[in-house]
């Protein structure tokens, strides 16, 4: 995702149409920062996470990729600016009008669809004066500004520029919402920022450029548009959005320990895990209900990691999603959404009790991710081991980011580390200055 910082370099600052977001155009430190130093402990942090060392032998990567803030905002940087991120559902944007908002790093997003029924995404940005323009979700004819009315259609057309007469050298055209490229796959959608290309924003399916080869595991396991969207929750969690990860990919292995009810429900020793270039999957039975038990979670679970920070879960009637999204170095917000078979969508005392069944295990884990932020930073703690028989779906994230940061410590982007605005708020910190 963009900084407001990188975006700087990625649009022209003139008065004229955007640029296109072009990642190696980013780079402020071309002619700047070619001498500014490395910014090391950052450097040091990544280094420090061999992910050459198999599982049975490898330690887990340092306490500091889940508390130091530059680290964090390297990972914006290098993994949420990258490729396709999930950002929604399709049910958000079902109808021609409907739009719903969001943030990634320091990126104002809006997806809409427009009255033709096409789906765009923009900066929520007015062009004026920079205010924010749509504001949560819903249904809108246009987007009118809160600050002094500019009006942009939801194609993204500038409208109307408000008590403009006078002004000079402005066209109106030069001043629509700045785009975005977004894409579907089944029921999610997905935006990106590092797509240089100039051609149509809207992609109507990513294939399997976002999934890779897990694309039809997925595809054929009831992960489809077929399910109605029920409800949406979502937790504030003073941890690392890794730690949230972390706690997902560890194979089971905290469910007895942690989630009781849960556990007498899933056959635990059928735990199996696969993993695909930036997907896993955890896959359980579950333990067989009498004929007139409360059973939401059906004969099966799948438990889909997409990297970064999507997860999928489909079990019994029942697919539910969850977004972590990192709020700072030590917070992130958990979206979950809900969705049914449309069989069940009358029956309100099992949605009910199915979640508050769900409701359960996610207080159950954010007590422990809470917990586990806390000793990551305490400073007894540097490293810990992999349990090799059921943790190596976290392990897999781990290399992943690894190759992600490595990969963009070694370009361009990370001169713009040193420039940020983000990083010179925390250079007090910062040996290396
Ligand atoms: S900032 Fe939007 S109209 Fe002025
Ligand atoms: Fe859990």
């Amino acid at each position: 995702m963009a900084t407001g910082r990188s975006l700087a370099g990625v649009y022209s600052a003139r008065a004229t149409r955007p640029m296109p977001l072009r990642a190696g155009a980013r780079a402020p430190c071309a002619g700047a920062a070619a001498a500014e130093p490395a910014a090391e402990h950052v450097r040091r942090l990544v280094a420090e996470f061999d992910p050459a060392v198999p599982l049975d032998s490898a330690v887990t990567p340092p306490s500091g990729w889940y508390t130091d803030p530059d680290f964090l905002q390297l990972e914006i940087d290098s993994v949420f600016f990258r490729g396709w991120q999930a950002v929604g559902h399709i049910w958000q944007v079902k109808n021609p009008n409907d739009f719903f908002t969001g943030r990634l790093g320091n990126v104002e997003f809006v997806v809409c669809r427009d009255a033709n029924g096409k789906l765009h995404a923009f900066h929520n940005v007015c062009r004026h004066h920079a205010s924010l323009l749509a504001c949560g979700s819903g249904h809108k004819t246009c987007f009118q500004c809160p600050y002094h009315g500019w009006t942009y259609g939801l194609d993204g057309t500038l409208l109307k520029a408000t008590r403009i007469s006078g002004i000079k050298n402005f066209n109106k055209n030069d001043f629509g919402l700045i785009p975005i490229k977004v894409a579907t796959w089944g029921p999610f959608v997905l935006i990106r920022f590092d797509d240089e290309s100039t051609e149509d924003n809207v992609y109507d399916t990513v294939g399997n450029e976002w999934l890779g080869s897990a694309s039809d595991l997925l595809g054929t396991n009831g992960i489809d548009t077929s399910l109605p969207h029920i409800c949406r929750r979502e937790y504030i969690i003073n941890c690392n959005w890794k730690v949230f990860c972390d706690n997902y990919l560890d194979g089971g292995y905290h469910v007895p320990y942690a989630h009781g009810d849960l556990a007498s429900g899933l056959q635990l020793q059928s735990y199996e895990t696969l993993t695909y270039e930036r997907v896993s999957v955890q896959r359980c039975e579950s333990a067989p209900a009498e004929p007139d038990d409360f059973d939401r979670l059906g004969t099966k679970a799948l438990y889909a990691f997409v990297y970064p920070n999507f997860m999928i879960n489909r079990y019994g009637p029942w697919m539910d999603t969850n977004l972590a999204v990192p709020l700072d170095s030590t917070r992130c917000k958990v979206v979950f959404d809900y969705f049914l078979d449309k069989s069940l969508l009358d029956d309100q005392c099992f949605i009910k009790k199915s979640l508050e069944d769900s409701e359960q295990v996610q207080i159950e884990d954010i007590a422990l991710c809470e917990g586990v932020q806390r000793g990551l930073e305490s400073p007894a703690y540097s490293v810990g081991r992999y349990a090799p028989s059921v943790e190596m779906a976290m392990h897999h994230f781990h290399r992943l980011m690894h190759a992600n940061l490595r990969h963009c410590m070694n370009t361009v982007l990370y001169c713009n580390l040193v420039n940020s605005a983000t990083f010179q708020l925390h250079k007090k910190h910062v040996c290396w200055l």
